[in-house]
């Protein structure tokens, strides 16, 4: 039987761990101070944002949430960033995505100052990242390589093979991993053989964002699967293609008219030694990164 990876339980870790970081902050007073801003009406942005605010409260953050109209301007946004830059009780910015089309989202994130960029999606971070020097990792990649390390799972000398190649995800996990000394492989939509390469790994990074797209046979037997897709699907013949048979999955699919499924079959867990199951895996630590990002934000701009 494969290990579950229990993403819930070593979120939980971190976030006691940035909770304790705050008091001792709060002793120099500091309290380190996270602004989001969340454009329009995107209800899944909702529930992340929503999320993101709410933990701060619970570990001691503070945070502002401004949610401007979905036909505020590129100019309009650029300002609120500009303002946001120099708020001295601001140390982190998250300028939740997707953006709507007509806001120029690589200008405006290009436009958040690197000190507080707790995403890691300026390019100075990214660059600084890939010169491996201390920086604001993005958040999923981050915790991808929590999960691995508190689960006790080696990474150095490992055969690590990456599915998905996004600024996002993909590029940074790669580098992270490289950085914990795996031999990486980054795949992608014009990968040849791409199930001759996916068994050679180690540790299996599925971040594609198509459901259910690593199959069983794209798996060596006892590798460890670290899945960060979150697919939701709604129509039947996708719930039997993954979840046929499975009681839990059918009484959810009954209740909800849909069910969430990451980038790996079901059935492709079964292979492996160790998985990050979704929903209750990667994604649970995607906050308790950004947390994270924020006090070290807060911590480094203070020069502490
Ligand atoms: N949208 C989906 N994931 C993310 C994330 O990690 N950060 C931001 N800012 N937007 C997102």
């Amino acid at each position: 039987m494969p290990k579950i990876l229990d993403g819930a339980a070593i979120a939980a870790q971190i976030k006691q761990e940035v909770a304790e970081e705050v008091k001792r902050l709060a002793d120099q007073g500091v309290r380190p101070g996270l602004a989001a801003v969340l454009v329009g009406h995107v209800p899944a942005s909702e529930i992340y944002v929503r999320n993101k605010v709410q933990t701060c409260a619970e570990l001691g953050l503070f945070s502002e949430l401004i949610t401007p109209p979905d036909t505020v301007t590129t100019e309009d946004l650029f300002d609120l960033v500009s303002s946001l830059n120099s708020r001295d009780d601001i140390d982190g910015i998250l300028i939740q995505l997707p953006l709507p089309k007509h806001v120029d989202a690589k200008f405006l994130l290009d436009a958040v100052s690197p000190a507080k960029d707790v995403d890691g999606f300026h390019p100075i971070n990214a660059g600084r990242l890939q010169a491996g020097r201390p920086a604001l990792a993005p958040c999923t990649p981050a915790g991808v390589i929590e999960i691995l390390k508190r689960s006790g799972i080696p990474i150095s000398g490992q055969n690590a093979v990456v599915v998905g190649r996004s600024d996002i995800v993909g590029k940074p996990a790669a580098m992270l991993l490289l950085h914990e000394n795996a031999t990486v492989t980054i795949c992608h939509s014009k990968t040849r053989d791409l199930a001759e390469v996916t068994r050679q790994a180690d540790i299996l990074v599925a971040a594609i964002g198509r459901p259910g797209f690593i199959t069983p046979e794209m798996v060596k037997p006892g590798a460890v699967i670290i899945d960060v897709g979150i697919n939701r699907i709604d129509t039947r013949e996708d719930f039997d293609r993954f979840f046929a048979g499975n009681a839990k999955r059918e009484a959810a699919f009954a209740k909800r008219g849909s069910v969430i499924v990451g980038d790996v079959h079901p059935a492709a867990f079964e292979v492996s030694s160790a998985y990050t199951p979704v929903p209750g895996g990667v994604g649970l630590l995607t906050i308790a990164m950004l947390m994270s990002n924020t006090v070290r934000a807060a911590k480094m701009r203070r020069g502490l």
